[in-house]
């Protein structure tokens, strides 16, 4: 092989061994070194190494300005190891870790203990690049070594803002590939799945550490075509519910693909009807209630669905039955609606009255929503979900407008985790007292018991645009 071309498949095999890593430090923050998932990891990695080690002899994984490399070629990034690639970074950067060295006489034992000491110095340590070094040669790891950043790169960092951008770039793919997907069922071409199930994995990754930065993203409501922005939304509230009902991973990402493609079947419906800016007639109704349906038939058609097809096809089957099955489409005999249809239909109906773009075309700000859903409790909603769902937003959702006793006005960042505390969220000053715009501080409102909440306001009215406070700036 030239070493041109030795070169870029080294770049392409990267993306494995960024992949591998990453999955790796995640299954090590969570389980021991002798679970069988960590086992895997292990396994999966060091196969990774073993390809990439060069000629026999020893290579690195290096970080340069923001960019990973083998040795001296880059890692291409896409949305295969977008998220692996953006998160190894962080945690170099979190321990001032410019070169991570693998050599050929590392075993698999010394990459467990490696990435054991990696995740051990990550939170608390107030000198973590020394703390790492001292933990690798007390125990003896030789064929795994770190070299410190550099004092340039080292001035570059900034680890905040980037789950935000991660966050912001995922909505973003994820809302391209659904729209690609649909627009390619629509022509009744062969559609595959496979990009869509891979963005939302990383959407649930990203769920368990960064949950109130991709739930504010579903206040997002400036995208062209509906349908697209409110499947990510409803996937996205969705996982959230599923987080609360302790799903392990491989369910959630089961839920969120079932409910990213829950309306799918409105690919078929005439674009008049879809877009109509007011009431639907009673035809136009009946034309409407036959997405459902129409999903099932669209989902039968795409390619690799395996074992998730029959949760996806129930999932458009069900969204619109409702809880007492007073919805749509009518059945022959009574049965109770799966637990996935359940939790999409909480979340449908949720973002469909906070958007402007729907049958409804009076939006409802988002704590006027819940309390509009808490109304049809034990009818349409299963009730007991639907507190879970209020729990997870808060009773001022993430993306509501306040007006705080103070006289400023804030926007909801974060629900407050504690039920006790729910009418208390994190929230974002964006007005002083007499009006003026600030990017103000932040404050949890259950330690300032001298704030609170007058009531929430219309974004609109104020000619507020909520999704700039959850949208990272990547430009
Ligand atoms: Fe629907
Ligand atoms: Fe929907």
């Amino acid at each position: 092989m030239t070493s041109r071309l030795f070169e870029e498949k080294r770049g392409g095999i990267g993306k494995d061994f960024t992949n591998n890593l990453y999955k790796l430090f995640r299954t090590a923050q969570i389980h021991d070194s002798n679970n069988v998932a960590t086992i895997s990891a292990v396994e999966k990695t060091t196969e990774s190494i073993k390809t990439l080690l060069n000629n026999g002899g020893p290579f690195s994984l290096r970080l340069y300005q923001e960019h990973l490399f083998i040795d001296d070629v880059k890692i291409r990034v896409d949305i295969e190891n977008f998220l692996s690639c953006m998160s190894l970074i962080n945690e170099m950067k979190k321990r001032f870790i410019g070169t991570i060295t693998f050599s050929p006489h590392k075993t698999s034992d010394e990459l467990s203990r490696f990435i054991y000491a990696f995740v051990s110095v990550g939170m608390k340590s107030a000198e973590p690049f020394q703390d790492l070094t001292h933990k690798l040669s007390s125990q003896g790891i030789t064929g795994i070594t770190v070299s410190r950043i550099e004092d340039k790169e080292e001035d570059a960092i900034h680890v905040i803002q980037d789950s935000k951008e991660m966050a912001t770039h995922l909505y973003f793919k994820t809302l391209s590939v659904v729209s690609d997907i649909m627009d390619s069922a629509k022509l009744k071409n062969a559609v595959g799945i496979k990009k869509a199930k891979r963005l939302v994995h990383s959407m649930v990754d990203l769920m368990v550490k960064e949950e109130s930065t991709l739930l504010g993203l579903t206040t997002l409501r400036a995208y062209d075509e509906y349908t697209y922005n409110h499947s990510v939304n409803v996937s996205i509230l969705s996982i959230a519910i599923g987080q609360r009902l302790g799903y392990n991973r491989t369910e959630l990402s089961d839920l969120g693909m079932a409910t990213l493609f829950h309306d799918i079947g409105k690919i078929d419906l005439p674009i008049e009807v879809l877009n109509k800016p007011s009431e639907f007639t009673p035809e136009e109704w009946q034309i409407m209630r036959t997405h459902p349906i129409n999903g099932v038939k669209t989902l039968l058609r795409l390619k690799g669905l395996q074992e998730q097809a029959i949760r996806m096809i129930m999932t458009s089957f069900e969204h619109h039955l409702n809880y007492d099955l007073s919805g749509y489409p009518k059945l022959a005999s009574a049965r109770r609606v799966s637990l996935f249809g359940r939790i999409t239909t909480i979340c449908d109906c949720y973002d469909a009255l906070t958007s402007a773009r729907v049958y409804n075309r009076t939006p409802f700000i988002p704590d006027k929503a819940l309390s509009f859903m808490m109304k049809k409790s034990d009818t349409a909603f299963d009730s007991i979900l639907l507190k879970i769902f209020v729990n997870v937003v808060g009773i001022y959702p993430v993306g509501t407008i306040v007006l705080l006793n103070t006289n400023e006005l804030a926007v909801v960042i974060r629900a407050n985790a504690n039920p006790v505390n729910i009418h208390k969220p994190c929230i974002k000053l964006i007005t002083d007292t007499n009006g003026n715009e600030v990017d103000g501080e932040t404050i949890d409102l259950s330690w300032e018991p001298r704030i609170s909440i007058v009531q929430s306001l219309d974004h609109r009215k104020y000619g507020i645009d909520v999704s700039k406070y959850f949208v990272a700036n990547t430009s």
